[in-house]
């Protein structure tokens, strides 16, 4: 469902001298079209006011601040009413009387604001191509396969076939998931990284966090910035994330699938670019280490080194270790085992810095000295404040915002992750960032 809200010029003057704004926009109702209807609006004077209205009639709100908005949302099942709270100084409101010498900047800013609200699109248009297969159908195909073999080879109604599929390929050819040449569509190396088959996989990343219960914390985002909820994770779902996945078996399943595909990816980057991070260490627990992919991938590569996964009972319960991997259950709250290293792999992004400090002080009770070999290896994203590659700064940035949607976590920049361990008592930490958006940790006690 989209919810269509365009600033008409009329609209505009109308609004000229107001500050603050509410448009009630009510569904339609009983119309096949799942557009909306702008009901009314009017001003209202004080801010917290209308969070009080809102949050009483139970509305979800959005607030953007001196802003002129085209604002699309879409709109998933149970949200009714969609109250848009704009903010619009006069100064901004002025804008679209002045609209002559301003044409190509309004239009610009339009379509910019257009991208933004259509981005899920890139991401829906993915998971779409997963769930259909169409990565394995061409790779399996062996050659360029043409738009009819592929429809053809797809399980799908045929009569939405030929238009609809081809329009899905060529948003996901712009996108860089496959190629068209004379002959078909052919893949590209991303795409071959969503082969179900091929080891290094990433089609469960994608599956677990476009599935509905991840995506739908998003709509609740704005209604959590005025509650008391935890996470906008427990405000959709009543439970904090890893609660909910020890409740619900698929989520689990999914969620792990999902961190061990990551795990294998990285760990065999990590093997091969990093090894010195593993030498010398006679044992080694990985702390928070889901279904033990990462565990797996270090005893293999290191076989005199004795390797534990450490997670929560829900995750680890009924899994087998092998000659030099076991499988603890446990809180790392309240108990951390000791080894030469404890490895932390996508852990400290998930919680707040208090938290982490409690974390990286059982961790350091349970290794060694600095000199006799104890350390802590820390896998996670330091934001890059240079912004040396846009691409991968703002995915940096998705990751963080990410973080506060679904655990009360965030992504840490050098000088907040070195604020981190001197507050856990840690002496010296050593960055190395060859994990593409994350990097390696070594910390010192
Ligand atoms: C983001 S996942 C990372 C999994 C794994 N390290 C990886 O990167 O593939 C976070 C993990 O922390 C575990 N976890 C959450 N709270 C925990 C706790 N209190 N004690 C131990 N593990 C916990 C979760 O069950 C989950 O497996």
């Amino acid at each position: 469902m989209f919810l269509y809200n365009f600033p008409t010029g009329k609209f505009w003057s109308k609004c000229e001298g107001y500050t603050k704004i509410t448009f009630h926009i009510l569904k339609k109702k009983a119309l096949n079209t799942n557009d909306f209807l702008i009901d009314k609006s009017k001003e209202i004077d004080n801010y917290h006011n209308t969070n009080h209205i809102l949050r009483n009639q139970n509305l979800c709100t959005v607030n953007r601040l001196n802003s002129y908005v085209i604002y699309l949302i879409s709109l998933i099942k149970n949200i009714d009413f969609l109250v848009t709270t704009l903010h619009i100084s006069k100064e901004k409101m002025a804008l679209p009387n002045n609209i002559g010498d301003e044409t190509n900047e309004v239009l610009a800013a339009q379509a910019h604001i257009a991208n933004h609200v259509f981005n899920y699109i890139n991401s829906m248009s993915l998971k779409c191509a997963i769930q259909l297969g169409i990565p394995d159908i061409i790779h399996n195909h062996g050659r360029a396969m043409t738009q009819s073999d592929l429809v053809n080879a797809l399980p799908i109604n045929k009569s939405k076939g030929h238009d609809c599929i081809y329009r899905l390929m060529r948003i996901l050819i712009h996108a860089g998931f496959f190629t068209q040449g004379e002959e078909g569509y052919l893949l590209t190396p991303t795409s071959r990284l969503l082969l179900k088959n091929e080891p290094l996989s990433l089609a469960p990343f994608v599956q677990a966090q476009l599935d509905p219960v991840l995506m739908d914390p998003w709509h609740s985002l704005g209604e959590w910035f005025a509650n008391e909820d935890s996470t906008p994770f427990a405000t959709a779902h009543g439970k904090p994330l890893f609660e909910y996945a020890g409740d619900e078996q698929r989520l689990n399943n999914l969620f792990n699938e999902a961190m061990g595909c990551d795990a294998r990816l990285i760990m065999s980057v990590l093997i091969k670019n990093g090894k010195g991070v593993f030498e010398g260490l006679k044992s080694l627990v990985d702390v928070g280490g889901g279904i033990g992919t990462v565990a797996k991938a270090i005893s293999n590569a290191f076989p005199e080194l004795k390797c534990s996964v450490f997670d929560l009972p829900h995750v680890v319960e009924g899994l087998e270790g092998g000659k030099n991997l076991t499988y603890i259950a446990g809180d790392m709250f309240k108990f951390v085992p000791s080894a030469d290293a404890i490895l932390l792999k996508w852990i400290l992004h998930d919680w707040s810095d208090k938290d982490c400090v409690k974390i990286l002080k059982k961790c350091k009770e349970a290794i060694p000295s600095k000199e006799n070999g104890g350390k802590v290896i820390v896998i996670d994203i330091v934001i890059d404040n240079q912004k040396r590659d846009n691409k991968s700064f703002e995915t940096q940035l998705f990751s963080d915002v990410l973080m506060m949607v679904h655990v009360s976590g965030k992504e840490r920049n050098e000088q907040e992750w070195a604020k981190l361990f001197s507050n856990a008592g840690f002496s010296d930490y050593k960055i190395s960032p060859i994990l593409g958006l994350r990097s390696v940790i070594e910390v010192y006690p």
